[in-house]
């Protein structure tokens, strides 16, 4: 077996040996950075990390290079490289940033072709893609050239669900080590619930097509118990990946669920807050503002929750929010 098939494989397996899939953080923007994904790693962590997506062009280019530094960096305290995830179309981009990521560390790439956002789709990536077969193909193509393990996380068609059949088909045509489906389409947003009905036949066609290509799902799966209930119900499916649902609780991968106290769950925002003051020393490319998207994951469902959240959405600084937390009589 090649590096590149073993990468994936070898996650796959041992969670196989568990009897269960292998999970997921999956890459959001502006969340799954190296702050957060520390944050996530000490409440329980997920087999695989991800990177929020960076545009390819950007990974070389002079003028980005600042801000990228930021978006690309990994700690030297997280245990696992992340998978590093990229967005475009231009094949000559991903053959550069792929060379270049592969000399930062990063052991697999995971290609962009589901984004809705239009900025991305006027760009022609995330998932103009899927309207575009021949530049996936191309971008896929590119990306191998480094030699490290090159995947695709996409969604099931553009903007009619029937297109799904053909559009898998032709990515697990691709010889891909790892295909992960965010269950909807791009027009779908996510305005409608996952479309779990069709797991089995897409298990089916990559069965059919491409069996050596793990099948990673995506789209409302809240934590680890309902992801391995989803696998247990769709055999075939080797992996399961977990975007939101880190909000509703930042101990989603928790094996064996449990009870978090108050104490436990503002010291990981305490410790959200140092990391988040290390990292704006070193790139000074996060602005504060950021990180009150991650308030409502800490502060939530206890006594006077609401009112400490609200202060927090008022605060300026990190240490505005350590002092209000210090004050509060949740921590008291
Ligand atoms: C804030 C936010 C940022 C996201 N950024 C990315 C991204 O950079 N790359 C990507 O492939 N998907 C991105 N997504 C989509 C998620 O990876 C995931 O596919 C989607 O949220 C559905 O999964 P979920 O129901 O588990 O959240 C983002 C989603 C959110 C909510």
């Amino acid at each position: 077996m090649s590096d590149v098939t073993n990468y994936w494989q070898t996650i796959a397996a041992h969670a196989k040996a568990e009897n269960r899939p292998f999970f997921s953080l999956a890459p959001m923007e502006a969340v799954t950075n190296a702050i957060f994904r520390r944050v996530v790693a000490k409440a329980a962590a997920p087999d695989v990390f991800f990177t929020e997506f960076t545009n390819a062009i950007s990974v070389t280019h002079p003028k980005a290079k600042f801000t990228v530094q930021g978006r690309l960096y990994v700690a030297p305290e997280e245990a696992h490289m992340p998978v590093v995830q990229l967005w475009g179309n231009q094949p000559e981009a991903f053959e550069a940033a792929a060379a270049d990521v592969k000399t930062r560390g990063y052991e697999a790439i995971d290609l962009n072709m589901g984004c809705p956002d239009s900025t991305v789709i006027k760009n022609h990536g995330g998932s103009d893609l899927i309207r575009n077969p021949e530049d996936a193909a191309a971008v896929i193509a590119a990306a191998k050239t480094a030699g490290l393990p090159v995947s695709v996380k996409t969604r099931l068609g553009y903007s009619r669900l029937d297109e799904w059949p053909d559009w898998l088909r032709f990515l697990l045509e691709q010889d891909i080590p790892l295909l992960t489906v965010h269950l909807r389409t791009k027009k779908e947003m996510s305005r409608v619930g996952a479309h779990y009905e069709l797991i089995d036949d897409i298990v089916k066609l990559r069965d059919e097509v491409a069996p050596h290509t793990l099948l990673q799902l995506n789209g409302d799966i809240d934590n680890y118990q309902d992801g391995c209930a989803l696998a247990a119900a769709h055999p075939g499916v080797d992996g399961i990946m977990i975007g939101r649902g880190i909000f509703t609780s930042p101990f989603a991968f928790e094996h064996t669920p449990q009870e978090h106290s108050v104490k436990e769950l503002l010291g990981l925002l305490n410790y959200q807050l140092d990391l988040y003051d290390d990292f704006a020393e070193r790139f000074d490319t996060q602005r504060f503002a950021s990180l009150k998207r991650f308030f409502k994951i800490y502060v939530r469902n206890q006594p006077h929750a609401a009112e400490l959240r609200n202060a927090m959405m008022e605060t300026h600084s990190t240490d505005e929010v350590r002092q209000l937390l210090a004050d509060s009589p949740l921590t008291k």
